[in-house]
C-alpha cells in the first residue's frame, strides 16, 4: 500500500547548510532558506518564522524561554540540527506545543572517530609536530623529539555510555585499550561491550589514563570535569571531550595542563564557543578542534535526512523516534 502524501507544510531553514543537505529541505517541501550564509540573531529568526510551520536551526540559535514565546503561533515544530539540546528550552517549547526533533543515532560513528582523533592527537603531540612542519624549525629525527604517550594497552574511562560513548568503547576496544565507564546508570551488560562499570566519576577517574567526556550537558553534568576529578588521574593522563565544554571547568583543566597535574587534552567543544579559554589557543599540550565531531559530508546529510523523515513522520500524525517533544 502506498504512503498518504505528507501535508504541504512550510518550512523554513535558518542554518546554513552544505548544498545536498539543503536540497533535501528544498525538495521534500519546498523550503524557504537562510540565504546569508550567517547564523540568524534573535530578532532576524522571529521575522523569517512568520507564517512558517516548522523551523530548522542549530546549535547557535538558543532558543531559550523568551525566544520560544516571542515565535510566531503558526510554528508548530521545531528542528534542530544537532544531538545536544543543551542550547534549548524544552518545556518552554514544550508548553507552547512546538513538536521537538533532533539528530540521534546518525552521528555517533562520526564523533566516535573524532574521540579517537583527540587521544591520539593529544598522545602523540600532533599539534607541536605539525608546528615543526609547518614553521620548517624540524632539525631531523632525535630519540628525545616530541615524546608521548601510547595509546594502545592503555585504561580509557569514557564518561557518558549514551551512544556515542559506546561507538567510543567499541573502537578503543580495537587499539587494545581497557574500557571503564561510568554512567548515570549501569548498562546491560550485553551493551557493556566489556566495560567495567564505576558507580562515581571519582572512581572512573581512579582508573583512568584517558578521560573521555562523552555525556549530554545538563545540570547534573555542568562543571562536574573539575580540580577534584582532575587531582584523580595520573600525570600521564589525557582528558578528551566531545560532547559539551561546560561539562568541564574551564580553570580546573588549564591549571592541571600548566603545572602537569596531567599530561594533555584534546577538545572539540568548549564552554561559550566560539569565544574559548585563551590558554586553549596557547598551550603546547592542547589538541583543540573547532567543534568538527560530526562533520563529515556522510554524516551532515544522514542527520539532514533523520529531520526531513522525522517531519514527515510527525506530519502524517506518527511519533517518529527522533521526537524529543
Ligand atoms: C551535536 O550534534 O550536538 C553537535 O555537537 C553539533 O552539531
Amino acid at each position: 500500500m502506498s504512503q498518504a502524501a505528507a501535508p504541504a507544510m512550510r518550512v523554513y531553514v535558518a542554518c546554513p547548510f552544505p548544498a545536498p543537505v539543503l536540497d533535501l529541505f528544498v525538495q521534500r517541501f519546498g523550503a524557504a532558506h537562510n540565504g546569508t550564509g550567517r547564523v540568524l540573531d534573535n530578532d532576524a529568526l522571529i521575522a523569517a518564522a512568520q507564517g512558517m510551520d516548522a523551523l530548522v536551526i542549530t546549535v547557535t540559535n538558543r532558543i531559550d524561554g523568551g525566544l520560544a514565546a516571542a515565535l510566531p503561533a503558526s510554528v508548530k515544530a521545531l528542528c534542530t540540527y544537532s544531538v545536544g539540546t543543551d542550547h534549548l528550552d524544552l518545556d518552554a517549547l514544550r508548553a507552547k506545543g512546538i513538536a521537538v526533533f533532533s539528530t540521534p543515532d546518525v552521528l555517533n560513528e562520526s564523533c566516535a572517530d573524532t574521540a579517537m582523533l583527540l587521544m591520539l592527537g593529544a598522545a602523540r603531540r600532533v599539534i607541536e609536530g605539525i608546528g615543526l612542519i609547518r614553521q620548517g624549525t624540524w632539525t631531523g629525527w632525535s630519540p628525545l623529539q616530541l615524546i608521548g604517550h601510547d595509546v594502545w594497552g592503555k585504561r580509557l574511562g569514557i564518561l557518558g555510555m549514551g551512544r556515542i560513548g559506546r561507538a567510543i568503547a567499541r573502537r578503543a576496544r580495537g587499539f587494545g585499550m581497557q574500557v571503564h565507564y561510568h554512567n548515570r546508570s549501569r548498562l546491560a551488560p550485553d551493551a557493556e561491550v566489556g566495560a567495567h562499570y564505576h558507580e562515581s566519576l571519582e572512581s572512573l577517574a581512579g582508573h583512568s589514563d584517558f578521560l573521555c567526556i562523552a555525556c549530554p550537558a545538563n545540570a547534573s553534568t555542568r562543571g562536574i570535569v573539575n580540580a577534584g576529578i582532575l587531582a584523580r588521574l595520573p600525570a600521564h593522563a589525557i582528558v578528551c571531550n566531545v560532547a559539551r565544554g561546560d561539562v568541564i571547568r574551564d580553570e580546573d583543566l588549564v591549571q592541571a595542563l600548566r603545572s602537569g597535574a596531567i599530561a594533555a587534552a584534546g577538545l572539540d567543544v568548549y564552554a561559550g564557543e566560539p569565544d574559548i579559554h585563551p590558554a586553549y589557543r596557547e598551550l603546547p599540550n592542547v589538541f583543540g578542534l573547532p567543534h568538527i565531531g560530526s562533520s563529515t559530508i556522510d554524516t551532515r546529510i544522514a542527520m539532514g535526512e533523520i529531520l526531513c523523515s522525522g517531519l514527515e513522520a510527525w506530519s502524517r500524525g506518527s511519533r517518529p523516534a527522533n521526537q524529543l517533544c
